[in-house]
């Protein structure tokens, strides 16, 4: 496939060809990570920009990897050193590293359309790792791809996506894009954190969380996020961790587990009891490898355009 995009800003973006090209590269490079020593070529001579103002272990970390297992050289700019805190404006800040000729730039910040802003000045590839309250799309197409390596035929599967929808770039990011290969959406959780208009990412609202788990094929359970949130939107997290935390796992009605999903980083015993987060039917250990696949996939798709398969 040419690939068209010069930048990943969102999985709205893409079209469900486009995203089913990158899960199949994915899974190549799944498939090649269980190998060692592991070090490719084709991206040498390239150099990325890991640029993060918001926390991340996932994300930040998997792109690194991603670059230098393809040969890149990699750069991670640390907010806390940088001369913002002397008073240099954000567009300077990154103006300025677009004066020393990198060829890519990941951002995570906490504004929604951050990278949408700086993609129409900047001349190289950015990649979305998270804007605010809006998109997380290789948060997405992880989750994607660890459902298809786990068999998942999406045109006949539906995922609850469970929890802190109102903050969440995850929830929006993936429903999108389930929506894009065929899958049903449901959404449950408090119905404080439950956004008005909803609607547009196309799911249905289920309550109450026992009923939406009992509807889905795959359980996808969202972190609370806690720095986002102004407002009490639940009385405590022990109430939480008993009215919409889950406890025990989900069994389907053919007497199969159903498959247990998250992002991470989890708060244990607060989304999901502790005791479930490494159980079999938890896919959650192996998004984290599928991160690191499909970011793979991603930077060697943008940086050359889609050209090796
Ligand atoms: N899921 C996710 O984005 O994790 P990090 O915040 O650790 O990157």
């Amino acid at each position: 496939m040419k690939w068209k995009h010069k930048h990943l800003l969102g999985i709205d973006q893409l079209s469900g060809e486009e995203i089913r090209f990158l899960l199949e590269k994915g899974n190549q490079y799944r498939e090649w990570l269980e190998q060692s020593p592991k070090k490719l070529t084709r991206l040498s001579g390239y150099y990325l920009i890991n640029l993060f103002f918001e926390a991340s272990t996932r994300t930040r970390v998997s792109f690194e990897m991603a670059g230098k297992l393809l040969g890149m050289e990699v750069v991670n700019f640390t907010n806390e050193l940088s001369s913002l805190n002397k008073g240099e404006s954000f567009r300077d800040t990154v103006r300025t590293l677009a004066r020393m000729k990198v060829d890519a730039l990941v951002i995570r910040h906490r504004s929604s359309g951050i990278p949408l802003y700086i993609s129409q000045f900047l001349p190289f590839h950015i990649i979305n790792a998270g804007d605010g309250m809006r998109e997380h799309p290789t948060q997405a197409l992880l989750d994607l791809l660890t459902m298809k390596r786990d068999g998942i035929d999406f045109t006949r599967n539906t995922v609850a996506i469970i929890g802190d929808i109102l903050h969440s770039r995850v929830a929006r990011s993936l429903s999108i894009g389930l929506k894009k290969l065929g899958s049903q959406v449901i959404f449950s959780g408090p119905p404080t954190l439950i956004p008005k208009g909803i609607e547009v990412l196309e799911g249905q609202v289920v309550y109450p969380v026992e009923e939406a788990i009992r509807q889905a094929d795959v359980v996808y359970l969202l972190r609370i996020q806690k720095e986002r949130q102004e407002a009490g939107f639940f009385p405590s997290a022990k109430e939480y961790a008993s009215f919409f935390g889950l406890k025990e796992k989900p069994k389907g009605p053919d007497g199969r587990w159903k498959k247990i999903m998250h992002p991470g980083p989890v708060n244990r015993g607060l989304e999901i009891d502790s005791s479930l987060v490494e159980k079999e039917n938890s896919l959650i250990e192996e998004q984290v490898s599928c991160g690191l696949a499909i970011r793979m996939a991603v930077l060697e798709t943008l940086i050359l355009g889609g050209a090796n398969g």
